[in-house]
């Protein structure tokens, strides 16, 4: 990955810009997380403080992936840090966001963060997903690998975020944030809770441990075993299809949630 750009290595021009929404930058510190933006920005005036990031406007996947978190901003608002503005100088694409001044939730096993990064799964639950089709059908994403009758276990009205990975989730004062709400889906309520418990899986945790984890939540609860089952096949084979063996690790993961 490369190392993201500075605040004072962006074109002046972008500065000025932003200074003139902010007011006067008296301190710039760049995130180093991150793949998809080219900047992510602490920036502190005398009386705010700002998360920014940007891509230049010639990287067109990720300005759609920003495009995307500035327009479903308001649906997640429940869970996520508000939307200060969107704005385009000098081929950079830039979004800011109210600073969560936290920490990435802990996946750990033992992890004290569990019943923190579950409330805040619980709380997407609450978010509608916007309306005019913005936010792509699950089961799109998947399309070709989905066998006959796979369609019905990949559909649902729940809004979903589908990476929660440890750096999109910022815990602060006990509050559970979700960030980067780039690759949205419209899908059932499980989603989410189901790929986090493989994830749980992924950072050490006892299959049976993450499976009572992901029991807190009604609606894997009560999904029938063929929906899961085929959820899991899908996506096993798209991940095999798109890295070979070393998709393994983390199918067997997948897996594991069916026992
Ligand atoms: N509002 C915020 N306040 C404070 N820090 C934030 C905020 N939003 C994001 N971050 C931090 O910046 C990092 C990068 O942000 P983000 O995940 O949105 O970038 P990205 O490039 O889209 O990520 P990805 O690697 O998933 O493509 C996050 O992992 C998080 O540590
Ligand atoms: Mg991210």
């Amino acid at each position: 990955m490369e190392p993201h750009v500075n605040w004072d290595e962006l074109p002046e021009a972008v500065r000025t810009v932003v200074e003139k929404r902010v007011g006067k930058v008296v301190s710039a510190r760049t995130v180093e997380d991150g793949i998809t933006c080219r900047t992510a920005l602490i920036l502190s005036t005398v009386t705010d403080t700002l998360f920014l990031k940007g891509t230049p406007v010639s990287d067109r996947s990720s300005v759609e992936a920003q495009r995307m978190e500035a327009d479903i901003n308001a649906a997640v608002a429940r869970v996520s840090p508000a939307l200060r503005w969107e704005a385009v100088v000098d081929e950079w694409h830039l979004i800011a966001f109210d600073y969560v001044s936290g920490r990435h939730a802990d996946l750990t096993p033992q992890t004290r963060d569990a019943a923190i990064v579950a409330d805040t799964l619980r709380r997407v639950r609450s978010c509608r997903p916007p309306g005019g089709g913005l936010v792509p059908l699950l089961a799109e994403r998947y399309r070709d690998t989905l066998g006959p009758g796979d369609y019905r276990a990949l559909d649902g009205s729940s809004l979903l975020h589908t990476d929660t990975n440890p750096h999109n989730i910022l815990i602060a004062s006990q509050c559970g944030y979700l960030v980067d709400w780039a690759m949205p889906a419209v899908g059932p309520a499980w989603v989410d809770a189901a790929q986090t418990a493989v994830r749980l899986m992924g950072y050490g945790w006892a299959p049976r441990d993450a499976r009572a984890w992901l029991s807190g939540f009604p609606e894997w609860e009560h999904a029938g075993q063929a929906t899961k089952a085929a959820f899991v096949r899908v996506v096993c084979d798209d991940a095999t299809a798109r890295f070979g063996s070393y998709a393994e690790q983390e199918n067997a993961c997948f897996r594991a949630l069916l026992s």
